[in-house]
């Protein structure tokens, strides 16, 4: 990399990045993740301070975890939930929290599908006792994996009613004041199962080729889509790949989001996976980039690259290598609420600290952290 190229690289990662009228202050967005913590899909503090820890870290974009849509959509009772006006207003005060950080509040909703009604990780991620589970609902009856639950193959009723519910949600998201809404259409989870061949089995008009199989995940698309405000805008998470064979191929996922950008979709979020055991995932690096690169360049569309993005240049050259437009970080955020402002710092830019933690401020140079040499004066703050 040239230094002129690298110089450019960094300012882009940093750089704001317009998506219809909302403008991101740089391109960090933290993953959605799942924290288990909420009851009746209620957010409490715990989302608070989560969330909003990342915001003052300085991530241009935070999403929600997996916010299902209905008590049945749920992944574990830990999981947030939108499926009442009860539920939008105590999200107000994260995304009020979020805006005030200069940050973007989004949200990402969800439908667990036949992947629901388990236990929280930490207690087994086993399927929930009978009593507590609910029924599963999927493109076909067919189980996740041995031993898990048989959902039911959903009926054109059940097809609208979750229709309905994505509908509803996405309203009580703008209640709640998010400002990007991501579709979640990965990790095996409802939306993923109608798009992979390994998992719908579907005859009628939601199965079959790609575009059969997308049908159902596009009527979603077309809903959200004319009841989210027009100037706000609507990513989606893919599975770019199934990473089976007789799975979903790239190739089906740059189909598809030719035809999600048609419908109206912002940008695709480049994940993978998920929707079968024993897969043949790789990991360790960033594997899946070079997704988010070809969806990009074949289907014309802004992408989010995801997965094992840990450091702050590698970050920078995703996007100045042209393989995406947004970095998406998860574990690297929960193990640093402030990576972004560490990223800024790493790529020698001086980021602005929130006045309250100004005299923390290091600086990083010559490869290591080393205290820092400015007085409160001269460190930038937000104030
Ligand atoms: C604790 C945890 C919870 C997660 N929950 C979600 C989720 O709710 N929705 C989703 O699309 N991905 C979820 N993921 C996947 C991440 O968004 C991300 O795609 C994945 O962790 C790879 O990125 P990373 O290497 O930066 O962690 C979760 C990951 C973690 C670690």
């Amino acid at each position: 990399m040239t230094s002129e190229r690298c110089a450019d690289a960094e300012a882009l990662l940093l750089r704001p990045r317009i998506f219809r009228e909302i403008e991101l202050p740089n391109r960090i967005v933290v993953a959605p993740m799942c924290q288990y913590s909420a009851e009746n899909g209620m957010p409490n503090n715990w989302h608070l301070v989560h969330l909003g820890s990342r915001a003052v870290g300085g991530a241009g974009l935070v999403f929600t975890e997996a916010t299902a849509v209905s008590p049945e959509g749920r992944i574990t009772p830990g999981d947030l939930g939108l499926w009442s006006d009860e539920h939008a207003h105590a999200m107000k005060p994260i995304t009020d929290f979020i805006s005030s950080h200069g940050s973007v509040p989004g949200i990402q909703l969800a439908h667990a599908g036949r992947r629901g009604a388990r236990k929280k990780p930490w207690d087994g991620n086993l399927g929930l006792p009978k009593e507590e589970a609910w029924s599963l609902a999927a493109p076909t009856a067919i189980a996740f994996d041995e031993g898990w639950s048989t959902p039911e193959e959903l009926s054109s009723d059940g097809l609208e009613r979750i229709i309905e519910q994505f509908v509803l949600a996405t309203k009580r998201a703008v209640l709640a004041g998010f400002k990007v809404l991501e579709l979640h259409m990965a990790h095996g989870y409802l939306l993923h199962s109608f798009l992979s061949p390994l998992s719908n089995h579907r005859r009628d008009a939601f199965g079959g080729d790609v575009r059969k199989r997308a049908e159902f995940p596009l009527r979603i698309v077309a809903a959200v889509r004319s009841t989210w405000p027009q100037d706000l805008p609507l990513f989606v998470r893919l599975s770019a790949v199934d990473w089976m064979a007789g799975g979903l191929t790239i190739e089906d996922s740059i189909e598809i989001s030719k035809i999600m950008k048609s419908f109206g979709v912002d940008l695709v979020d480049c994940s993978s996976g998920f929707n079968v055991p024993r897969e043949k995932m790789p990991a360790g690096h960033p594997f899946q980039v070079p997704f988010a690169a070809r969806i990009r360049r074949e289907a014309e569309i802004p992408t989010g690259a995801v997965g094992f993005i840990l450091d702050a240049k590698e970050a920078a050259s995703i996007l100045a290598d042209g393989h995406a437009d947004l970095v998406f970080v998860a574990r690297g955020m929960l193990h640093n609420p402030y990576w972004a402002r560490h990223a800024a710092a790493a790529l020698g830019a001086n980021p602005r600290w929130p006045t309250q933690y100004a005299r923390s401020v290091r600086h990083f140079h010559d490869g290591a952290w080393q205290p820092t040499a400015l007085g409160p004066g001269q460190i930038r703050t937000s104030a």
